[in-house]
């Protein structure tokens, strides 16, 4: 791994360990991200947000890669795995794409999930991916603290 990449890295995971899905979070900064998507056509990701409603709850502090209904209705997501599906495709930190785009191209950034890790690959705005899945929709929460940005797979972990 490059140095400046380690220094991002450890820049992010000093964030990830202060945050965590389960504290206490603005309900009325969530319903504003659900709405941006909603405006935007991620009516399953926003589904998917709606059903953690009373179990745990996002922070605002949280950027969401969210794949498009075609995408997620292909998937097999059952009611028990929709936290650890939404933590798969969140990052700790509210970044906009103009944040993500200084990130070079083999850059980890925590997910969600702590033991897991987002591989940037980065050629520009038309060539961004995280992991497999490519961002085909930035910046689509503009009305809340929490950012999200469409991307065109389910993002897949190597391990
Ligand atoms: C919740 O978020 C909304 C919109 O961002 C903001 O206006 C409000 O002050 C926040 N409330 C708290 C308690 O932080
Ligand atoms: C979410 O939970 C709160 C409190 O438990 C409840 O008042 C509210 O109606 C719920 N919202 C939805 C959309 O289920
Ligand atoms: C995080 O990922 C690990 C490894 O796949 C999994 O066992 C664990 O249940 C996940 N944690 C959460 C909170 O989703």
């Amino acid at each position: 791994m490059a140095l400046p990449s380690l220094f991002i890295l450890l820049f992010l995971l000093g964030f990830a360990e202060s945050q965590s899905f389960t504290h206490p979070f603005n309900r009325t900064d969530l319903q504003a991200a659900i709405g941006d998507m909603r405006a935007k056509s991620y009516y399953g990701f926003a589904m998917l947000l709606q059903m953690l409603n009373g179990t745990s709850q996002p922070t605002r502090d949280l950027t969401f890669l969210m794949p498009d209904d075609k995408e997620l209705s292909a998937s097999s997501i059952s009611i028990y795995e929709v936290e650890e599906f939404l933590l798969k495709h969140a990052i700790p930190m509210p970044l906009y794409f103009n944040d993500l785009s200084h990130f070079p191209t083999g850059t980890l950034v925590p997910s969600g999930n702590s033991s897991k890790m987002i591989r940037i690959h980065n050629r520009g705005r038309g060539d961004f991916f995280v992991n497999n899945a490519q961002i085909v929709s930035a910046n689509v929460c503009l009305n809340s603290m929490i950012k999200c940005h469409g991307v065109d797979a389910i993002i897949e972990y190597d391990n």
